[in-house]
C-alpha cells in the first residue's frame, strides 16, 4: 500500500518499540522519512534496516529538536508529518521523585514534544497536508500506581495536541493514547509471566498491545483518510479506560 506516497516525514524515538514500529510502517506506506533517537547504535541499525536518513540527537537537550529539526528538512527536501514518540518512563513512588527527575521526564516527554512542535512549524506551512502525531498515553487519561511526573507530563501533551489544532490549523494535530504496549519501556516488568497476565487482564480483550497497533494508527493520521481529524485522542488501549 503506498498510501502515505508523497508524504516526508520526521518520526523521534525511532530506535525502539513505537517510533521504530511506526518508522516500519510509513516507510512500508510509501513515505519518506527521518528518523531520529539519542541511541545511537540502535538508530544507526533501524536505519540500516529501513534505508533511511537518520539523525542522532537528544530531544532533551535545549536547542537540539531546532538543529534536528532544520537538518531533517534539509534531507527531506520538505516536510508533512511529524510523530513524536521519543519518552521515558519513571514509575516510582511520588516521595522518591526528586526536582532532577521531575526535570529529566517533562524535558523529554512534554518540553521536547513541545520543542519539536514549534521547529517543525515554518516547513509544515509549506505543506498541504501537514499533520503533527503526538504519542501520548493512557496515563494521560488515567493515573496508574508509581506513574505522577509520567502521567502528568503525559497529560501535558495531550493538552498541547489540542491546544495546537486549534492554534495552527490548518495543521492537523492529533493525539494518540496506547494502553501498555510491549516495548523497550515497558519489557523490565513485562517479563514477569504473572505481572503480564494481569496486565492483558486491565483490559476488556485481554490482550497486550503491540508496537504496531499503534503505528497503524500513526499512518491513518497521517494519510489523507484522516483529513477531518484534527484535535482528536485515539485511544488504543483494548478497552482499557472506557469505563
Ligand atoms: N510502551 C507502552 O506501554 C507505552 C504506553 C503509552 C505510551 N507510550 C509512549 O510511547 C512512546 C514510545 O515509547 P516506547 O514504548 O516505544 O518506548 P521505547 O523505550 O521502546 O522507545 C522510546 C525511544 O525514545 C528514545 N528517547 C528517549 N528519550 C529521548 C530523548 N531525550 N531524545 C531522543 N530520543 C529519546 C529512546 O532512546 C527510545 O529509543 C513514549 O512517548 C511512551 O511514553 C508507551
Amino acid at each position: 500500500m503506498t498510501r502515505l506516497a508523497g508524504i516526508n516525514a520526521i518520526i523521534t524515538g525511532a530506535a525502539s518499540g513505537i517510533g521504530k514500529s511506526t518508522a516500519e510502517r510509513f516507510v512500508e506506506q510509501g513515505a519518506k522519512i527521518v528518523v531520529v533517537d539519542r541511541d545511537r547504535a540502535k538508530l544507526e541499525r533501524v536505519a540500516a534496516e529501513l534505508n533511511v536518513e537518520h539523525i542522532v540527537g537528544d530531544l532533551a537537550q535545549r536547542g537540539s529538536p531546532a538543529a534536528v529539526v532544520e537538518e531533517a528538512v534539509a534531507r527531506l527536501g520538505g516536510l508533512d508529518t511529524l510523530v513524536n514518540a521519543a519518552g521515558i518512563l519513571v514509575s516510582q513512588p511520588f516521595e522518591t521523585i526528586d526536582e532532577d527527575l521531575w526535570e529529566q521526564v517533562f524535558a523529554v516527554n512534554m518540553f521536547g514534544v513541545a520543542s519539536m512542535c514549534r521547529a517543525a512549524l515554518p516547513a509544515l506551512r509549506a505543506s498541504s497536508k501537514a499533520s503533527i502525531i503526538n504519542i501520548a498515553s493512557v496515563n494521560a487519561l488515567r493515573p496508574s500506581e508509581g506513574t505522577s511526573a509520567y502521567s502528568a507530563s503525559k497529560a501535558g501533551v495531550l493538552m498541547l495536541s489540542r491546544s495546537l489544532a486549534e492554534e495552527l490549523a490548518p495543521i492537523r494535530v492529533n493525539a494518540v493514547c496506547p494502553g501498555i504496549v510491549d516495548t523497550g519501556m515497558t519489557e523490565g516488568f513485562m517479563s514477569d509471566p504473572e505481572i503480564r497476565t494481569s496486565i492483558a487482564a486491565m483490559n476488556a480483550l485481554n490482550t497486550i498491545g503491540k508496537p504496531e497497533d499503534i503505528a497503524g494508527v500513526c499512518a491513518f493520521l497521517a494519510s489523507d483518510d484522516a483529513r477531518f481529524i484534527n484535535g482528536a485522542q485515539i485511544t488504543v488501549d483494548g478497552g482499557m479506560t472506557y469505563s
